[in-house]
């Protein structure tokens, strides 16, 4: 069959919107039709070559659609099922999957963009084939995934909002409420306020955080921050982060920073603005080829921790739903994460846009 996509061939060049044929689900694959897809800071990671593919890609990871088809074997999903899609495949009998640490599951051993049985689902009209994006490319009218990567949700809820849960909202809530474990009362500091960060700053008001710090560089984000919750604000650009966020908290330092872009010089003031044996958690995804440099011996004298959090360490098909409950209860905010509805054909304005800072979500949503 059909379907439109968004294609990475080169790297730094404008994405392609164009008809790709697209397989037949096979065994324990389903076919979804997209319902919406959020532009996350990671998808522009892909066309930039930070997040590296080594071949034509469809975008997106940040999606939820409606089950068209199954595949043989799919016995826990039927047609018109509606699903948000999870960016891992999980197995959930491996070593990691039974710590709990299914987004770090250490069952699937094939290259990246493809299918598990090794092979593509998606052609371009030249019969050239294209990787998707984290196995499933929901920058895409249609998408054939593997049935681990999906999870249903009640069919209520609105699925550019249930979108947001596949990535942002998800992988913000859950490095503060599953890696860090904020406890009541700490303080906390948030690198970076966009869409992921946002959700750090829920997570923090989640977790009964006292002091919630926004750094970012540009003033609507800082006023979004304040809507999502956050206490304190420090504009990156006017002054030091080190020294706002010291100035906030008596010189100590706070009790959990929290680098929300995937800088190494972020990375560094996320270390640098916790106290004695507090903990730097790293969310952003920086360059693949980036490295970090910290002070070793202050790194033991301090009992400081670095720890990164993928994914917010989230088990899909526990989490997501709870955090879709968590909005029907008015306690997590995804209808103001959207800023603004795209057509797919406007994927590069989107991007354009996410880098002037102009939205805190954009959303491609498809009929
Ligand atoms: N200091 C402070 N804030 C900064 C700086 C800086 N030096 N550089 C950029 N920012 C801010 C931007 O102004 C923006 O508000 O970081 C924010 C990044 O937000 P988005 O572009 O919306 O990115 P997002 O989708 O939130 O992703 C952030 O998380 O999941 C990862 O791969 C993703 O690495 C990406 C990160
Ligand atoms: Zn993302
Ligand atoms: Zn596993």
């Amino acid at each position: 069959m059909k379907t439109r996509a968004a294609v990475v061939y080169e790297h730094n060049e404008p994405v392609v919107v164009e008809e790709l044929e697209l397989e037949e689900p096979k065994s324990n694959e389903v076919l979804i039709r997209t319902g919406a897809s959020g532009v996350c800071h990671s998808d522009l990671s892909v066309v930039t070559g930070a997040i590296y593919y080594n071949d034509a890609v469809a975008l997106g990871h940040e999606g939820a659609g409606t089950i068209e088809r199954v595949g043989d074997g799919v016995t826990d999903f039927c047609p018109g099922d509606r699903v948000i899609l999870s960016f891992v495949t999980y197995c959930g009998t491996c070593r990691m999957c039974l710590m709990d640490k299914v987004c770090l599951c250490e069952s699937y051993d094939v290259p990246r963009g493809f299918q598990l049985d090794g092979t593509y689902r998606l052609y371009n009209k030249s019969g050239k084939p294209i990787y998707q994006m984290a196995r499933i490319a929901t920058m895409s009218e249609y998408m054939v995934v593997p049935e681990q990567n999906l999870v249903k949700i009640a069919p209520h809820y609105p699925l550019e909002k249930a979108a947001l849960v596949g990535c942002g909202v998800t992988t913000g809530v859950g490095a503060v409420l599953n890696t860090a474990r904020v406890e009541p009362g700490s303080t906390v500091a948030v690198i970076g306020a966009g869409g992921v960060g946002l959700n750090v700053i829920q997570g923090a008001v989640l977790a009964r955080a006292e002091r919630i710090i926004a750094v970012d560089i540009a003033a609507k984000k800082l006023d979004l921050a304040k809507r999502f919750g956050a206490t304190d604000v420090v504009n990156a650009g006017a002054s030091d982060p080190i020294e706002a966020v010291r100035e906030v908290t008596a010189g100590l330092g706070v009790d959990y920073a929290f680098e929300v872009i995937g800088n190494p010089k972020t990375i560094v003031q996320a270390y640098r603005m916790v106290r004695a044996a507090g903990t730097a958690v790293i969310v952003g995804m920086a360059h693949h080829e980036a490295e970090v440099s910290l002070p070793a011996q202050h790194l033991v004298s301090t009992e400081r921790q670095l720890i990164g959090s993928f994914y917010g360490s989230c088990r899909p098909r526990v989490d997501m739903p709870k955090l879709l409950s968590l909005y029907e209860e008015g306690k997590l905010k995804l209808d103001e994460l959207i800023t603004r509805h795209y057509r797919l054909e406007q994927i590069n304005e989107a991007f354009a846009d996410m880098e002037a800072g102009e939205n805190a979500r954009g959303v491609i949503v498809f009929d």
